[in-house]
């Protein structure tokens, strides 16, 4: 039931000359419910009915509470302001039965139906470690991911690997220099960062070594962009090595990937953009460069080709988005990076727009703020990048830590400490808003009591505790819609009214009333592409589930026990969904 909607109907005879749609758009869902569980401003009456906010309140207040709805109990005036206050056991019927018909499906939609939604994220830079720099773009990108996927749009994620451009060149110089093929296959990324290392070490010599060596690089790079197959053999080999590692990470975060298509995919199709850029009249020449010219939209030129005929970046992005136009049709295209890439993304997105591509406008660039990390705190080497894979094992161990002495009993502790360790990780990098700093603090992040990731897979443990006393969990299985007879005990639509009318306190109104928003939830956070909506509504429905259970016996052995139960089930049941969409797991224990 769309209260909101509902008001309205019973608003709009009262209010002819206004469209009930705008009445419906209007009306607020005030945070303290004290204020009114829906209200109405009438401010922007006034000027048309020339009557005071206040009047106008007490007038609606008047024509309307003669014949009330079952589902409303009280419409106040107050101020400018009309508040409704809905029937508690109607409401509770409304969204018990909402949850429980379809427990999992709870908050999904289907306004997305037919629609591609590309998320270009995580792509990290192939023969580099995976580091801090990409936990946002990976997290973020897959939580809008899921966001979008539960809204309905097709969703595809996009690895872009930075597998291709003029480091390749140094790379491949270095190893066959140097290299030594079983070494890099025992030490990976390590041994590959190493040669980087090495080639510079080796450059700083002497200025003949430094032209030797980067003239011998800038060879392999014209010669790897004309197809030279040796050099495209140990290219393609460095490519696996990289994604080996990466792919344990994604394993431990739980992600995958449609599209694998890195920079080099795009190497022999950048002619074609070349040309029809040149052919569309934008390119400039610059200083032997090709370049956009972008001064009349307040940005600096667009490098497109560089005087030794190599390509950028942009070429390379600009030649992407094309393609994936092509492939996908797109309904947006979203591209997960941090701030410090804006620029980048602002001149190629224009100059696609420039080449007459009316799509260009359902480009975005969804960035996000620095990582700053007390780095004398980790473990690891001062100056050096923190790697993902030692953020994610530190995580976990000092989780495990505090499970040793929280739960001592419980029996998958390590599993456990894993979910648990990056999901506060995750869960941290969500918390605010996406341009603003992730500040990371392991003392914040783990306590199990604060505003996360912990506190809110601590609340759901809590809840499916609870229910396994009672007998309502199924210990091996999620309930899904072929094991919901096992919930018979509480799930039965024709008991919710009795279980509603047992659920009118404050505590279970607060829980029922977040429940009910957490579909309202996942369609703004997709709006605005802000998964922080979501991390914030958990810790408010993790907080009032724990007020609710310190404040409630659940276990009462009566009718009310069935119906608490209910509620907690209902509870547990969002709390594990919203998890499931920022990418984090939900253990039954903790
Ligand atoms: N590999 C790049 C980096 O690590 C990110 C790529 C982002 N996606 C894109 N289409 N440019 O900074």
């Amino acid at each position: 039931m769309n209260y909101k909607q509902s008001i309205a109907t019973q608003l709009s005879p009262h209010l002819p000359n206004i469209a009930i749609e705008e009445i419906a758009a209007a009306i607020e869902q005030p945070a303290d419910p004290k204020m009114g569980h829906f209200a109405y401003p009438c401010f922007k009456l006034a000027k048309t009915l020339r009557k005071a906010p206040p009047v106008i309140a007490a007038e609606l207040a008047a024509a309307t509470a003669a014949a009330l709805p079952p589902w409303l109990q009280a419409i106040e005036p107050v101020g400018g302001y009309l508040n409704f206050y809905l029937t508690r056991s109607h409401f509770a019927e409304t969204v018990l039965q909402a949850v429980l018909h379809q427990p999992l499906e709870y908050g999904n939609s289907n306004i997305g139906a037919g629609k591609v939604v590309l998320i270009d994220y995580s792509s990290p830079n192939i023969a580099k470690h995976f580091h801090v720099g990409h936990l946002g773009t990976t997290v973020i990108g897959r939580a809008l991911y899921n966001i979008f996927k539960f809204q309905g749009y097709e969703t595809i994620g996009i690895n872009y690997l930075g597998d291709w451009g003029t480091s390749f060149g140094k790379l491949l110089t270095a190893y066959l220099k140097w290299g030594d093929k079983a070494e890099i296959e025992q030490t990976g990324l390590v041994g590959l960062t190493s040669l980087y290392v090495r080639f510079h070490e080796e450059s700083e010599k002497s200025p003949e070594m430094a032209e030797e060596l980067e003239s011998t690089a800038r060879n392999w790079v014209v010669k790897m962009e004309n197809g030279d197959e040796q050099g495209l053999e140990i290219w393609r080999w460095i490519c696996n090595v990289s994604m080996q590692e990466y792919q344990k990470i994604y394993q431990r975060l739980g992600i995958s990937f449609e599209s694998y298509r890195g920079e080099s995919y795009y190497n022999d199709k950048m002619t074609a953009s070349v040309d029809e850029l040149r052919s569309k009249n934008l390119l400039t020449e610059s200083e032997g460069a090709l370049v956009v010219e972008l001064e009349d939209h307040k940005m600096p030129p667009c490098l497109i080709v560089r005087r030794d005929g190599g390509t950028l970046y942009a070429t390379r992005d600009i030649t992407a988005a094309i393609d994936r136009h092509k492939t996908y049709n797109f309904h947006k295209s979203l591209y997960v990076t941090g701030t410090e890439q804006k620029l980048h993304f602002s001149q190629f997105f224009k100059v696609l727009e420039l080449m007459g591509y009316s799509w260009a406008k359902d480009m975005l660039h969804i960035n996000y703020g620095l990582f700053i990390f007390d780095a004398g705190k980790m473990s690891t080497r001062k100056g050096q990048v923190i790697k993902m894979a030692n953020l994610l094992d530190e995580a976990t161990a000092k989780t495990l830590d505090i499970i040793q002495e929280k739960s001592p009993n419980l029996e998958n502790k390590a599993e456990v400490a894993e979910q648990v360790g990056i999901g506060a990780i995750i869960f941290n990098q969500m918390y605010n808003s996406r341009i603003k700093d992730a500040i990371f603090s392991w003392e914040r992040m783990l306590n199990f009591e604060g505003e996360t990731g912990p506190y809110v897979q601590y609340s759901h443990a809590r809840a499916c505790s609870v229910l396994e006393k009672a007998g309502l969990l199924d210990k091996d299985t999620e309930p899904n819609p072929q094991n919901l007879a096992n919930y018979q005990n509480f799930y039965l639509p024709a008991k919710i009214p009795q279980y509603a009318e047992l659920l009118t306190d404050d505590e279970s109104f607060e829980i029922l009333r977040l429940i009910y928003n957490f579909p309202e939830k996942i369609a703004e956070a997709a709006e605005k592409y802000e998964p922080f909506i979501i991390s914030r509504f958990l810790v408010a429905l993790a907080q009032a589930f724990n007020k609710f259970y310190n404040t409630h016996q659940v276990l009462t052995g009566d009718e009310v026990q069935v119906a608490r139960l209910t509620l907690v089930f209902a509870a547990k049941t969002v709390i594990a969904s919203g998890l499931a969409l920022l990418g984090i797991a939900a253990p039954k224990k903790m």
